[in-house]
């Protein structure tokens, strides 16, 4: 049973997958009381846990405290970090929210709470996925009289008492994002957020708290939140160690006004907890995004090319047909042209919003070159960017007024285009219409679709909820198109991995995680996305040597294997490789796919780290245990480090293991407790070694 109410102690009990939650109602006035987050407890625990007597005291004069509420409000004596604060029309602020009762269906839980003084209802949304727990928050304003919402978070999710609090975040800056980042919470808030509209590239929106865990022991607390614009996540830890973090939207700029009889459903936060480590957290949460929110889960995705580092805007049908013809060669799957194929596209600055091929580069049209790249056995995908508008594009000059902007003053270009308003019905056709024509008429198969810019100029339309409506809109006009096309495969990118949130990935197969293509940098970039997310739909290109944005030299091989630990891409200049680099490329892709299976589907374990020294492992463990596949990658080889031998985890210490290109047969437990031989030397130094689980124990 995934939720239990229970009578005596009016606990709710909701159990997933190797976690427990409680909380109670309190007759005495706040209306729920938080208990419990973590392990699994049974339903006989709930009167030990919901006694008052056990709560803990307060240290400061805010009360209650917010790690004993379920809901924290603005209002009452309340001085802890809130969740939702609300204006009357007649300016009073304070909620004073009483129980009203609870609607359980399946794995659902809505708990409905209602103001005693205004008509204003609240209701908290649970849901059991799996290990993961969903909370977010609808709110409806029964009145007769408008009000406004000055914060709106979705959840306040109370963490257990560490005796020394840890925080983890991913965090970064464009192309340097999703960098693993620990330390310690210390007394006081931590914000992370994003204002730009986006979830923008300074954190995912996510963090972890642990209280001294590592890969394979300690327990950990970690919350997501799935929206695709700003949002803000608050740790508060209190003087007396505990940790309560609000998340939810970003209040900065926030004034949601809510009509008579109108309501807002708030985006939806994920709370994944682990026992056992990071190890089994990241395992927790790649099942979270394959079991609930990826389309498309158990297909493999394709080894694809982007056209990007190759020609950048200068796109023509020769080129890019040479380069798709190189593609096939090496094993591509499917090829994509990216920015630069449209009208006027010769630079940042034109073009955006005229999704017609440019007949100047492309005379046969795109149709023709999607014939084409068809022709060599590929599917064939296109760079778009439809939130955004060339100021010298046609669709500006037909429609000034579809942009963001003050009335009183110029709109601010960024990367010299404007955004265009996705809350406007108009907008959100034009788009659907536009992209639709695009897929139909070219037979594209798959759009990468990019937003490089911030949103900012919201204009004086509803005050504050401009930026709800734009990713309103986003997610509507993505999801007309994946309805009106089935096939359609999409990737979402924002300057790189500026827009890859839990609720961008239920709509895209892939997620571009950097513009940072430098195999050495994409090591903490990639450590950081798949911290999280799922290696499926992490897009990673081998591009050329040295990188246009570090200018370093890398070798194939390294590169190579840096990208085959998620979804395999090349990204460089085909045409000016050589025969040799081409036939070597041929030769990893054609490994990748042996192994796609088990780094896409399979479970990854993190053997250190590139934080920690010079050497690391990534050990992909298949879903049935049959395959492994070990990268060991190596900055710089050290004379004392040449032969470490890598200790595995994952493995069935019972079992025996074969490494088909050598013949050598391993125990699980002689790979666990003394480690796969691995030689590496050199800088730059990066092995691959695939294991063939066998029936029987080696002698
Ligand atoms: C962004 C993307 C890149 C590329 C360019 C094209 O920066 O992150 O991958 O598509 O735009 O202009």
């Amino acid at each position: 049973m995934a939720i239990e109410w229970d009578g005596p102690t009016g606990c709710f009990l909701l159990t997933g997958g190797g976690f427990s939650y409680a909380f109670a109602v309190d007759r005495a006035g706040t209306p729920l009381r938080h208990l419990h987050w973590g392990g699994p407890i049974g339903p006989d625990d709930l009167a030990a846990i919901a006694d008052p007597a056990t709560r803990l005291g307060s240290n400061t004069w805010s009360r209650p405290r917010a790690h004993t509420e379920e809901l924290v409000v603005h209002g009452g004596t309340r001085f802890d970090e809130c969740v939702l604060k609300v204006e009357f029309r007649d300016g009073v602020r304070a909620l004073d929210l009483a129980y009203q009762g609870a609607d359980a269906t399946g794995d659902r839980l809505a708990v409905r709470l209602r103001d005693r003084h205004r008509p204003l209802a609240v209701t908290l949304y649970y849901e059991v996925r799996g290990s993961a727990l969903c909370r977010w928050l609808e709110v409806t304003n029964a009145g007769e009289e408008p009000l406004v919402l000055d914060r709106a978070g979705s959840a306040g999710w109370v963490l257990p008492w560490q005796e020394r609090p840890r925080v983890t975040t991913l965090s970064g800056g464009y192309a340097a994002e999703s960098r693993v980042t620990r330390g310690d919470l210390v007394p006081g808030r931590l914000v992370l957020e994003s204002r730009r509209g986006i979830p923008g590239h300074a954190h995912q929106p996510w963090l972890a708290v642990d209280g001294g865990a590592g890969e394979e022991h300690g327990e950990v607390w970690s919350i997501a939140v799935a929206h695709s614009g700003s949002w803000k996540l608050v740790a508060e830890l209190s003087g007396d160690g505990r940790v309560h973090v609000v998340a939810g939207l970003n209040d900065f700029d926030l004034r949601h006004e809510l009509a008579p009889g109108a309501r807002a459903v708030l985006p939806e936060t994920v709370g994944v907890y682990a026992p056992d480590g990071y190890d089994e957290l990241t395992a927790r949460w790649h099942r979270y995004e394959r079991e609930h929110v990826l389309p498309r889960p158990d297909e493999l995705r394709p080894v694809l090319y982007n056209s990007w580092e190759a020609t950048f805007f200068d796109v023509r049908h020769d080129d890019q047909v040479d380069l798709a013809r190189q593609a096939a060669g090496l094993g591509v799957e499917l090829f994509v042209v990216d920015d630069g194929w449209f009208v006027g596209r010769t630079g940042e600055g034109a073009g955006l919003g005229d999704w017609s091929a440019d007949p100047a580069k492309l005379p046969d049209g795109l149709a023709r070159l999607s014939a084409a790249v068809r022709e060599q056995g590929m599917r064939f995908g296109v760079w778009v960017e439809p939130e955004s508008v060339s100021p010298a594009s046609e669709l500006f000059r037909n429609h000034p007024d579809w942009i963001y902007r003050w009335p009183d003053r110029e709109p601010h270009r960024i990367r010299e285009s404007y955004g265009l308003d996705f809350g406007l019905p108009a907008v959100r056709e034009w788009a659907v219409e536009t992209l639709d024509h695009l897929v139909r008429e070219a037979g594209v198969d798959f759009l990468k679709w990019d937003l490089n810019r911030s949103l900012v100029d919201q204009g004086s339309r509803g005050e504050g909820t401009v930026w709800l409506d734009h990713v309103a809109g986003f997610h509507e006009v993505v999801d007309r198109l994946r309805e009106a096309h089935p096939g359609l495969w999409l990737e979402t990118c924002a300057s790189g991995g500026g827009r890859a949130d839990l609720a961008s990935l239920a709509r895209f197969e892939l997620a571009w995680p950097s513009d940072n293509t430098d195999a050495l940098e994409r090591l903490d970039i990639q450590e950081g996305y798949a911290f999280v997310h799922s290696p499926q739909t992490m897009s990673c290109w081998v591009t050329d040597s040295p990188g246009h944005l570090t200018r370093r030299s890398v070798p194939l091989r390294f590169r190579f294997h840096v990208a085959m630990t998620g979804m395999l891409g090349v990204g460089g200049n085909l045409t000016a490789w050589s025969p040799r680099e081409r036939a070597e490329a041929a030769g990893y892709v054609a490994q990748y796919k042996e192994i796609r299976e088990t780094v896409q589907l399979g479970r990854l374990h993190r053997l250190g780290s590139p934080r920690h020294g010079e050497r690391f492992a990534l050990c992909y463990v298949a879903a049935d245990g049959a395959q492994v596949a070990i990268f060991v990658f190596a900055r710089a080889v050290r004379q004392n480090t040449q032969d470490r031998p890598v200790r595995l985890r994952g493995l069935d210490e019972a079992a025996g293991y074969e490494d088909p290109a050598t013949g050598r047969r391993y125990s699980g437990a002689f790979l666990r407790y003394h480690g796969l031989p691995v030689a590496l030397a050199g800088d730059h130094a990066s092995e691959l070694i695939v294991l063939r689980r066998t029936d029987h124990r080696p002698r």
